[in-house]
């Protein structure tokens, strides 16, 4: 028994010493939720998941990509909201020197501060960086499936679907250029054209099946509430926190957009110094969940709706494996699509994800399975496997690739998951990444494609109050919300008073 106190001595130590890495290797760009970029977000370790060793006798025959645009500017609102933060914390700045309070406690950058994007009118476009981000994945994907993209190109070989907003469409033209470059005849990089197509926006409910949903943007609109109160303490006490360190007299108004400001310009100018710099790393984590928790509710596993909108997506993923097969075994001659190539955005992305179980330890896919709704992700410091800069980063993907495995006794037809490039588990398929096509079809996508878009689009349905109360059940205090009842009696007081006043008058 002499051994027991040296290796607590030393058990002790090495927590200590983790905690104390984890404060010295804390980089902000890696905690931007749905902003964070993709080479920082790809490069965030995997914890100890080892990928399935695919036979060699097997070979990749299709590919179904999902991709989300590249990085982007900030959306024109988004830049009118930085404009306004210049101008209040001009007065903030002003308010402490009225005050004769001396100054250099304070960061300097802040005194004379204008939003980087000052001047800019128009926003949301795909940037150089983003540009990078596709063309860059797209020569990778060649490389990695050679077999797939030796044939010459046909646009029926290699559909390349967008959606009409202008950030994905050019995600898809500057993969394009990546995956085709060097086998055409245009100007030194040999480029050559493709064709990039795209439904109606009014209309697309393959790629932007949110947008054509009335009972999901009912159901959005119905939760900004919910999440604004589950936000609001977190940002309040941040506010008090900082109002103290810096002594500046911020609002949670102030917080949010001082986050926001923090994480466009880590993203978009790799600057970490400046707003970042306001926020210590257990702030920054708290900041994360909140980004975290609204992505789940109103994008991901929080409503059945979020993903279950995705269906025809699903369907259209899992006919393109079944026309690959056909084609393979000759029953449909002529059909030889290699890759399904689809750009989009973080609300296609991330349905997609959910409909094909990603992100989900074993007991949450059974709950899900049986439409039971699952708990919100635990605040910091509990872990959780729903990060946003994880899940959906610029440029965030979904790989399905189709392997033909001729001499397995099992299966003939295997399906692999790649989410960002690597190999993820499927907790609807044991917990592997690759999964047996028939598995795939019956276990995971079967209980999804059993229901109808327009039937969950546009009936009547009372899926919003419900989901409202479900969260309200699941033990999240709400901190003090205004007491309706309160508010009536008051109105009523007052009503008394005045009757009573008029009354002694008359
Ligand atoms: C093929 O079958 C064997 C056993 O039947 C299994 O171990 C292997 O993982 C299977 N899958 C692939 C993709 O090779
Ligand atoms: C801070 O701002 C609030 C309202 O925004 C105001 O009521 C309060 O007096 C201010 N405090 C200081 C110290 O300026
Ligand atoms: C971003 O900044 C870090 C230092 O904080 C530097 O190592 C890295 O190369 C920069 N990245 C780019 C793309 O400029
Ligand atoms: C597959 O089945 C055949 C005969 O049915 C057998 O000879 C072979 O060893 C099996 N292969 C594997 C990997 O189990």
């Amino acid at each position: 028994m002499s051994f027991q106190k040296p290796s607590l001595l030393i058990f002790l130590f090495f927590i200590v010493k983790i905690n104390s890495n984890a404060e010295e290797n804390f980089d902000v760009r890696q905690h931007l939720c749905t902003v964070t970029r993709y080479h920082v977000a790809k490069d965030i370790s995997e914890n100890s998941f080892v990928p399935s060793n695919i036979n060699d006798q097997c070979t990749p025959i299709h590919l179904n990509l999902v991709a989300r645009h590249g990085t982007r500017a900030p959306t024109k609102k988004k830049l009118k909201q930085l404009e306004a933060l210049s101008t209040r914390l001009q007065f903030l700045l002003q308010n402490v020197e009225e005050e004769k309070k001396s100054l250099h406690n304070i960061p300097a950058w802040l005194s004379g501060w204008k939003s980087p994007w000052k001047g800019k009118h128009k926003g949301g476009e795909l940037i150089s960086e983003g540009e990078a981000e596709m063309y860059e994945l797209g020569i990778r994907i060649r490389e990695k499936f050679p077999e797939l993209f030796k044939e010459e190109y046909h646009p029926d070989i290699y559909p390349i679907k967008t959606t009409q907003i202008s950030r994905a469409s050019a995600s898809a033209v500057a993969f394009g250029m990546g995956l085709f470059s060097g086998r055409g005849n245009l100007g030194l990089g040999r480029h050559r054209a493709f064709a990039v197509t795209s439904e109606s926006r009014a209309s697309d409910i393959m790629l932007r099946f949110h947008d054509c949903c009335q009972n999901y943007k009912a159901f959005r609109k119905s939760q900004e509430p919910f999440v604004d109160k589950l936000n609001k303490p977190l940002l309040n006490e941040i506010a008090q926190e900082l109002a103290k360190r810096w002594s500046l007299n911020f609002t949670t108004q102030d917080i949010s957009s001082l986050w926001f400001l923090c994480k466009q310009e880590a993203s978009l100018l790799n600057t970490t110094d400046r707003a970042c710099a306001l926020f210590s790393p257990s702030q920054v984590d708290l900041l994360e969940w909140a980004d975290d928790l609204e992505l789940f509710i109103l994008k991901g596993y929080g409503n059945s709706l979020n993903y279950r909108m995705g269906v025809p997506l699903l369907e259209d993923v899992i006919q393109s494996m079944e026309k690959a097969i056909n084609a393979r075994e000759g029953l449909v001659p002529g059909s030889y699509e290699m890759a399904r190539l689809r750009f989009a955005h973080a609300e296609t992305l991330l349905p997609f994800s959910c409909l094909i179980g990603l992100f989900l330890d074993g007991s949450e896919f059974e709950l899900i399975l049986r439409e039971h709704p699952l708990q919100l992700p635990p605040k910091p410091p509990q872990k959780r496997i729903w990060h946003g800069s994880t899940v959906a980063p610029f440029a965030g993907n979904n790989m399905l690739v189709l392997y033909s495995c001729p001499d397995n006794n099992s299966s003939k037809y295997f399906v692999q998951v790649l989410h960002n490039e690597h190999p993820i588990r499927l907790p609807g398929c044991e917990n592997s990444d690759v999964c047996p096509f028939e598995v795939f079809k019956e276990r995971i996508a079967a209980p999804h494609l059993k229901h109808d878009y327009t039937a969950l689009c546009n009936m009547e349905s009372d899926q919003t109050e419900q989901t409202a109360s479900r969260f309200l059940l699941t033990g999240y205090s709400l901190s003090k919300i205004t007491s309706y009842t309160t508010v009536v009696g008051a109105i009523c007081t007052l009503f008394l008073a005045y009757l009573f006043i008029a009354f002694v008058k008359f």
